[in-house]
């Protein structure tokens, strides 16, 4: 069952589909998630909502993040934001899994619960379950007023707009722009230093400015979406950082061109899908300029060996040897902070899925089989 939500109360203007219209509309939607909680001055986040002290905050010993779908990848990138920053154990979780397993409940574990549409049962009857057992939670929400947004202690709204299209884009963006604003937070009051803190805050302004420049390729990107939408299937790989950026570009890739697209750890490569490497098997590798590049760099390296046709998401300056002539595509994003390499590399991936559905003809909107929100088990 679904939410339905009726287009015709929206307007996509001049583009084909929400799913463009959203995409594009990621510069604005981010500058308004950011707005009025960075402090530049103390080089921390500032979110009036959690409804949490900086006592409280401090006591913290784990978080827990919950969510289905994109949400639940946009967790596993906010988990690696918190770890690294704040350095409190995090992980995220299918609020779908996370229900059935009698979950353990402590006290002193933060629950974050992450939903666009603020409906998706699985994600609220998760958030009651906590509750029902003493746990905090807060809301990463965008739609205001909606029942997880009702039910939780308190949150961070997304501030995204209205958002049609069933595959999510800029209420995604928005989500990691809120973990890492909590996490700088929660670093704030615990190890971070406050030269850290202003460094993360500077970067955290430039990403509107930044997604801009990645969606003024899209005309390049569009020429890699018509390639990768021939194949039948394809890999997303990613290491650490990187890994949820691939399992949500394949999600997003597969929910909208229906082509078979799987994420793996490109350290696990070798455990298995290199079986699968073929000239007839495209792979989109996610490759930031950081501690791991050259073990990703050696990870190409096997895949071309096997005929396996690239298309590799990096920074502008990353040497590929010789490598470079023979890619499917190379795609640069701006370079930031490290920590917030995550969200400039999701951008394009969006962009590859959306050019590889128009390609393919599909209903880019309503793609078969999915709803925008899961409202019933
Ligand atoms: C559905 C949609 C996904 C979305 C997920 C979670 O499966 O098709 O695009 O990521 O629900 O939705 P939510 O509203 O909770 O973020």
């Amino acid at each position: 069952s679904q939410v339905d939500v009726d287009p015709a109360s929206y307007d996509a203007g001049e583009h084909d589909s929400f799913m463009h219209k959203e995409i594009l509309e990621q510069p604005a939607r981010a500058e308004a998630v950011l707005r009025g909680r960075l402090d530049e001055r103390f080089g921390t986040g500032h979110l009036g909502g959690l409804n949490l002290d900086a006592r409280e905050l401090r006591a913290i010993r784990r978080v827990k993040i919950l969510g289905c779908g994109s949400a639940y990848y946009v967790g596993q990138m906010g988990a690696s934001l918190l770890e690294e920053l704040a350095r409190i154990p995090a992980d995220a979780e299918a609020a779908s899994e996370f229900r059935y397993r009698n979950p353990i409940v402590e006290p002193d574990t933060l629950y974050v619960a992450v939903s666009q549409s603020g409906e998706t049962i699985d994600t609220l009857l998760a958030v009651q379950e906590i509750q029902r057992k003493g746990g905090r939670v807060i809301g990463l929400v965008n739609v205001v007023g909606s029942a997880i947004a009702r039910q939780v202690d308190g949150g961070i709204y997304l501030h995204a707009g209205p958002e049609v299209a069933v595959a999510s884009t800029k209420a995604l963006t928005n989500m990691y722009l809120a973990f890492a604003m909590l996490a700088v937070q929660l670093g704030r009051v615990r190890d971070l230093s406050i030269a850290d803190g202003k460094r993360l805050i500077a970067g955290l302004t430039r990403i509107p400015e930044q997604i801009e420049q990645v969606l003024a390729t899209e005309a390049e990107l569009a020429v890699v979406a018509k390639r990768l939408a021939e194949a039948e299937s394809l890999f997303f790989i990613g290491r650490v950082r990187g890994f949820p950026v691939a399992r949500e570009g394949a999600q997003k890739f597969k929910e909208v061109s229906y082509r078979h697209a799987e994420a793996y750890q490109t350290s696990e490569l070798k455990h298995g899908p290199l079986a699968l490497i073929s000239p007839d098997v495209p792979t989109v590798a996610i490759v930031p300029d950081d501690e791991l590049v050259e073990r990703n760099v050696a990870a190409l390296h096997e895949i071309a060996a096997r005929g396996g046709p690239l298309v590799v998401v990096t920074h502008e300056g990353v040497a590929l040897g010789d490598l470079d002539g023979t890619l499917a595509g190379r795609i640069d994003v701006p370079r930031n902070e490290r920590e917030l390499d995550p969200i400039l590399m999701t951008v394009p991936l969006q962009v590859l899925a959306y050019h590889a559905a128009q390609e393919l003809g599909h209903d880019i909107d309503k793609p078969r089989n999915l709803a925008k929100s899961v409202t019933v088990e």
